[in-house]
């Protein structure tokens, strides 16, 4: 059995597999311009962020129904279950839904209804943050959380996403002021593809609890400092860095460098579908990539635990840290 964690990085449209992408498209009569799952993947080679967003966003006419959202995360939750994930806070992109003309009820039921039962079918706990599209305005944004009024005893936090550069977090400054007015907690992608600027930015002004990827603070001493002084925990995604490009290859990853100097680091999987790994996975890849010690594996996974948002059910946080601890490689 893997050694037991939390998965805190984790898009939910990003899990859709070639496999159940046709599958949809099938039920919801979609034309996908691929002939088969052979040649989808096929599409899977990325420059950098955008090329892959324009995929991710492409693939998600399949989803149209409840049922739908609800397959989708139900086969996420399997997958997860059986790499070690006791605990799942997943991200998703109602803008994207929107906009193709679903509800904001279509998307969180559906989801919501896979959440119900993770729990007794997977052993999994679960969290839902919604995610901001960046490169949309301030203003749909807004538009967006009023939207999700409704069902926000099911949403725990909101997060920020797609494609960074040129869109730095300030622009959603009013946005996030509302969602902590609501009790949200507050998360950001920030130096993944943008400077650690903003990181800085997403700390400072939208009052972010956890930094996604955050990978670009190494170019700043003075932010490496700041991070580990206030403990922010970074929610890092080697596969994807990977697969996007912002490392070479997985040895140059700087996860155990970050490690060294006493960064919050946690991993996850962002886009497991798209990057060839669930969190599992990934946990494997820097194993042998980095030779991390089992020290520091266990680190990463008691890190995943103490990030999480679990301070309202601090009896299962101490519940899994003492898994994390009793495990055995
Ligand atoms: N980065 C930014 N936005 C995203 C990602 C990512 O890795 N995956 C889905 N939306
Ligand atoms: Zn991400």
């Amino acid at each position: 059995m893997p050694i037991p964690k939390a998965e805190l990085h984790l898009h939910i449209e990003g899990t859709l597999e070639p496999e159940l992408a046709f599958a949809l498209a099938e039920r919801n009569g979609v034309e996908l311009p691929y002939a088969d799952t052979e040649a989808l993947r096929e599409a899977y080679r990325f420059e950098d962020l955008q090329s892959f967003l324009n995929l991710y966003y492409e693939l998600m006419a399949v989803l149209r129904t409840e049922r739908d959202f609800e397959d989708l995360a139900d086969a996420y939750l399997a997958r997860a279950a059986a790499q070690g994930v006791r605990h799942a806070e997943i991200f998703f992109d109602p803008q994207a839904h929107l906009a193709r003309g679903l509800s904001m009820g279509t998307v969180v039921e559906g989801l919501g209804r896979a959440l119900d039962r993770a729990e007794a079918d997977h052993g999994v706990s679960t969290r839902l943050i919604l995610c901001f599209l960046r490169d949309e305005s301030a203003e749909s944004a807004l538009a967006t959380l009023d939207a999700a009024r409704p069902y926000l005893d099911r949403i725990t936090g909101v997060g920020l996403d797609s494609a960074e550069v040129g869109h730095p977090p300030a622009k959603f400054r009013e946005v996030y002021e509302v969602a902590a007015a609501l009790g949200l907690r507050r998360v950001a992608h920030a130096g993944e593809e943008g400077p650690p600027e903003y990181i800085t930015e997403a700390l400072d002004v939208l009052g972010v609890e956890r930094v996604d990827h955050g990978l670009r603070c190494m170019e700043s001493a003075e932010l490496v400092e700041r991070l580990v002084r206030e403990r922010v925990p970074l929610t890092l995604c080697p596969l994807s860095n990977v697969r996007l490009r912002a490392v070479d290859v997985l040895a140059d990853h700087p996860l155990a460098a970050m490690l060294d100097a006493g960064l919050v680091c946690t991993v996850n999987s962002d886009d497991p579908a798209y990057f060839g790994g669930y969190v599992g996975d990934n946990f494997d890849a820097v194993r042998s990539a980095l030779g991390l010690s089992e020290g520091r594996l266990r680190e990463l996974a008691r890190n995943s635990f103490l990030a999480s948002f679990l301070d309202d059910d601090e009896a299962r946080r101490a519940r899994y840290l003492s898994e994390v601890e009793a495990y055995e490689f």
